[in-house]
């Protein structure tokens, strides 16, 4: 009888501990992502190796419990791997200090459902250089809570950076929020966390409140100076002392960091996922004025946009990337984007991109070894619109407008983790077709790739209608070659030693297959194989051989998602 109560008291005491071990406790806790950098390459890992992000970001109303039904079926579309929703700080903590975590909770339920990772955008302090997700109690209380104020005492519809409550209870709201992730998580369904979008103001190029005037006449912070080389006759120059005309933009720029940093830091200290900020951009050709209204080419004045960037590192080094929203309708402009955010001290990532004709540009940035990349707003809750129609058109099958996205996602999605890591080893090129651009060559040492878009049986591209080609190839081993595509040929042509480059003349040939005269003695491509397959977990699977007219004139891409592994040789 005792034996028995005995035994029915472990029981008892065993069933208690299993309903109040926390979920995750059953759960088989994973590495945490993070950012690896290797010789001037960065990766995200994920489970401890390169991940690649094929990303998208649903409309800014789309987290609501209600309205995923009409996310997922495009997330299903796309063949995305990690969805980018926001988290509102208006619905997180409607009173103060309360926090309701029924919305993260449902987001992260549904995404496991559906197996795709997360990226939460943290709408805090900050939302396009505004306020407006702000909980209502801080939208009323204005004095405690402050706006900034323009050059003529104006309130401007943009937080200020210098508002001390307002620093502390986005820290307090964004550390709980963290935290909650930490403990229910395990799994790391989330991979990286945006801090606050697309931060700045436009309504002016700064705070101009006593508060803010006071720091702008006072020295400049000396950390900022000396990553900055700032050379002044005084050792502690204000401001206006050691930036000139740039000084109310640069104030703007530090306050701005230095306040998100802190956001950043405050929740890293309980959950250290990696985080980033994002930046409504500005020409990077022809910028006009930060944060003044009306004027040609105006743009968010204090965010991470290219010309502060350094500033940005310094202040908020908690931070682990910042990152372009990149939208520049022209060509130039959005991949001269992709090489400023593609930095030694930052890797590049795209949290938002839009207009599907520059779907194919998701090419340059592999080329530039992103580590994820998300078009905008592709969610079926509103009516099919982009950008590039400029309308919103109820007739359209509302795949049409994501159909150029879902080619590159189903292509990649397969071998993503061979893409991520074929890039994070250096070994990856790609290229999108540019007008007027129609052959592209890829140096890969002893061979050359060459990509023509258009291009006839002599390989002279004549570019596409549309200029929708795109190309990747990764060296496999000396002589071996991943290569995939669209709407593009892509063929090799013996390169040379790395000292015949250097010493001898390297005449291009194309006297039989791609050729080269090398030392004196031609040297002609030949296809020793050329296999099409598909990456299964982590070994390519050929399906079959080309040969003949598909290899004859070059490997031809069209609007199928093919994987080519190409092994040359020399005759
Ligand atoms: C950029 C912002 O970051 C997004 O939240 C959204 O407002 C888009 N612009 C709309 O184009």
């Amino acid at each position: 009888m005792i034996r028995m109560k005995l035994i029915f008291v472990v029981l008892a005491a065993l069933m208690a501990t299993l309903v109040a071990a926390p979920l995750h406790a059953q759960v088989q806790e994973r590495p945490l992502p993070h950012l690896v950098k290797k010789d001037g390459r960065f990766a995200l890992f994920v489970d401890d190796a390169p991940f690649l992000m094929l990303g998208a970001q649903v409309h800014n109303s789309s987290s609501w419990p209600s309205a995923l039904p009409k996310v997922w079926p495009a997330m299903e579309y796309l063949n995305v791997n990690t969805v980018e929703m926001p988290i509102y700080w208006e619905q997180f903590e409607p009173q103060p200090k309360q926090y309701d975590y029924t919305m993260i909770d449902t987001l992260l339920a549904e995404a496991r459902q559906h197996r795709v990772h997360l990226v939460l955008l943290w709408f805090g302090t900050w939302k396009n250089g505004s306020q407006h997700y702000t909980p209502e109690w801080m939208k009323l209380d204005l004095v405690r809570y402050p706006h900034m104020v323009d050059r003529d005492g104006q309130a401007v519809d943009s937080p200020s950076p210098h508002a001390v409550a307002s620093l502390e209870a986005d820290k307090s709201a964004f550390t709980a929020f963290m935290q909650h992730l930490k403990e229910t998580d395990p799994q790391r369904t989330v991979l990286m966390v945006q801090v606050e979008n697309e931060a700045g103001s436009w309504g002016s190029v700064r705070d101009f409140s006593p508060a803010a005037q006071k720091l702008f006449e006072a020295p400049a912070p000396p950390e900022l100076l000396s990553a900055m080389r700032v050379k002044t006759a005084s050792s502690s120059p204000n401001w206006r002392q050691a930036f000139g005309p740039d000084a109310d933009e640069y104030f703007h720029a530090w306050s701005v960091a230095k306040y998100i940093g802190q956001v950043a830091a405050a929740g890293k200290a309980v959950y250290p996922l990696p985080m980033y900020a994002n930046a409504a951009l500005r020409d990077p050709f022809n910028p006009g004025p930060p944060g003044l209204p009306g004027s040609t080419g105006n743009y968010e004045s204090g965010g991470p946009t290219d010309n502060v960037l350094a500033i940005w590192k310094v202040a908020a080094p908690a931070l682990d990337i910042l990152a372009p929203d990149d939208y520049q309708d022209d060509p130039a402009a959005y991949l001269k984007v992709l090489e400023l955010y593609h930095r030694d001290d930052n890797a590049l990532f795209v949290p938002e991109t839009g207009a599907a004709d520059k779907a194919r540009f998701f090419f340059c940035a592999l080329g530039l070894q992103t580590i994820g990349f998300a078009p905008f707003g592709l969610d079926y809750t509103h009516k099919a619109a982009d950008r590039s129609l400029n309308q919103a058109d109820a007739s359209r099958p509302p795949e049409e407008l994501l159909a150029p996205w879902a080619m590159n996602y189903r292509l990649v999605g397969p071998m993503q983790r061979e893409i991520a890591r074929l890039n994070f080893e250096g070994k990856l090129q790609a290229v999108a077709e540019e007008q007027g651009k129609v052959t592209q060559t890829m140096p890969f040492g002893s061979w050359n790739a060459f990509v023509s878009f258009g291009a006839a049986r002599d390989n002279r591209g004549a570019g596409n209608p549309n200029p929708a080609g795109r190309a990747l190839v990764a060296r496999l081993s000396d002589n071996q070659f991943l290569v995939a595509g669209f709407f593009c040929r892509v063929d090799f042509r013996p390169a040379g030693t790395e000292q015949q480059r250097k010493f001898q003349h390297i005449v291009k040939g194309t006297q039989q297959n791609p050729s080269a005269l090398i030392d004196g003695k031609w040297q002609h491509r030949q296809f020793l194989r050329v296999e099409e397959g598909t990456y299964e977990d982590g070994t390519f699977k050929p399906i079959r051989i080309w040969n003949g007219d598909e290899t004859d004139w070059g490997l031809d891409f069209s609007s199928e998602p093919v994987v080519l592994r190409v092994t040359l040789g020399i005759y």
